[in-house]
């Protein structure tokens, strides 16, 4: 148990961190230019916050939320999502009274307590957007496009757009009408939670993933049939916007999303190549959310992007992401002059930035420029006591094998010149 990690949890290792780092600074560098701005929120918060604004009916908040007492007696749970959090902090931060639309992105962990298999994890890495303040289509394409643009200039291909409109309130009382006549006749076949969700919230039993229920909904009657004028002219507009902007996608009447927030827009980016938890992004439009949460009446459409997903998907279409360099230079000695020389020059190296390593296990010359060798250094020197004297000593190409005697006092300069460029120096 000690030396394991906890099931679903798992370490992310230098060698693919740079995977990691990539995908990272262009979601950053891609929403930025769309206008948003990064929010760092607490990896915790009161329970209450997701019951209210997830919905006390899904799964997230009934069956995967991990949920404590602390010392004080409060109830925290491990954020299952980002969007309560940052709806949280919109209304805490008085965000209303900033310049609307507000924009945020972030990167976070979140928590839930899943069966574990590949793509689905209890504890992930999610990045997000939301975007306050604008009920128009426009919002719902802006964001989407955001995301286009991104899989686009990962390289990403194939990614299948999903969009579907699951209505506002007033058309929701009328759909559920029309879902519960459907589901009465067949509630003897279905699960106790969706027998329970039959009455408080019929339309999670939609999102039920046991089979012989999902085999009850087959035919079940779709909200899109169902919802109301302005709703229908809003997914019009959407729809426009994205055919206008060259951005394919289909309609998925099915898409429901596990959250109870959703107002209209709802969409999915799926995957055919990582298995069956496929969904690498989720969204959609939370109109009421901000005031569910006990702010002030404010529309809002965001999106959620599993990086775990994202990075399976990313191999599976053999995406190459630059490897990350070894450093500058290897400073290898043999003798006390020459260490306190090459801790000396290592210093100044790593003062004017540039990457240098130097031995620090006592190894012998021959071990040093194996090590050399494989952490990749561009260059390596080794010092002794006739370099000391001189002041003079070779430095070595490790890619070409080719050497130079240069002045010792020079190293800096030199690699400085190498790296602006001026690759022959
Ligand atoms: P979600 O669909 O629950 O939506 O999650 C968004 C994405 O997070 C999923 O499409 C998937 O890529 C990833 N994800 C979810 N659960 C797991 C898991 N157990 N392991 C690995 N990856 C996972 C939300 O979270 C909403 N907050 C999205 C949103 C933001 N809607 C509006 N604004």
């Amino acid at each position: 148990m000690l030396t394991m990690a906890p099931k679903g949890t798992r370490d992310i290792l230098p060698d693919e961190i740079y995977k990691w780092y990539y995908v990272e600074e262009k979601f950053r560098e891609v929403a930025n230019r769309f206008g948003f701005r990064e929010i760092r929120i607490p990896v915790f918060e009161h329970t209450e916050l997701f019951q209210r604004g997830v919905g006390d009916t899904t799964d997230i908040v009934q069956k995967e939320m991990y949920t404590f007492n602390d010392k004080g007696g409060r109830s925290i749970t491990l954020r299952p999502e980002g969007t309560a959090g940052v709806v949280r902090s919109y209304i805490q931060n008085g965000m209303s009274s900033w310049p609307q639309p507000v924009k945020l992105f972030y990167n976070i962990t979140a928590y839930r307590y899943e069966n574990v298999q590949k793509g689905r994890y209890r504890e992930f890495h999610q990045f997000g957007v939301e975007l306050f303040g604008s009920a128009d289509p426009g919002a719902d394409a802006e964001v989407i496009s955001l995301l286009h643009l991104y899989f686009n200039e990962l390289g990403i291909k194939n990614l299948k757009l999903n969009i579907n409109s699951i209505g506002c309130p007033v058309c929701r009382e009328k759909y559920n009408k029309i879902l519960k006549e459907y589901l009465g006749i067949r509630l003897g076949k279905l699960c106790e939670t969706c027998r329970d969700r039959f009455n408080r919230n019929p339309m999670r039993i939609l999102d039920c993933k046991i089979e012989s229920c999902k085999n009850e909904l087959v035919n079940a009657p779709a909200l899109l049939d169902h919802i109301c004028e302005d709703c229908a002219m809003h997914f019009d507009k959407v729809r426009e916007k994205l055919i206008t902007m060259d951005i394919p996608f289909s309609i998925d009447k099915g898409i429901v999303r596990g959250l109870d927030y959703y107002t209209r827009t709802v969409f999915e980016f799926v995957s055919e190549n990582i298995g069956s938890q496929g969904t690498v992004c989720g969204g959609g439009r939370y109109d009421g959310l901000v005031e569910a949460c006990g702010g002030s009446p404010t529309p809002g459409i965001g999106f959620g992007l599993g990086i775990e997903r994202l990075l399976l998907e990313m191999d599976s279409q053999n995406i190459e992401v630059p490897l990350p360099e070894g450093p500058d230079i290897f400073i290898g000695f043999i003798g006390e002059k020459a260490e306190k020389l090459a801790e000396s020059i290592a210093l100044k190296l790593r003062t004017a930035g540039i990457p240098c390593e130097k031995d620090i296990m006592g190894r012998s010359v021959k071990s040093q420029m194996k090590y050399a060798n494989k952490i990749n250094a561009r260059f390596a020197i080794i010092l002794g006591d006739s370099e000391v004297e001189s002041g003079k000593a070779e430095l070595k190409n490790m890619s070409t094998g080719e050497t130079k005697d240069i002045h010792i006092d020079t190293i800096v300069d030199r690699l400085l010149k190498y790296k602006q460029g001026n690759k022959n120096e």
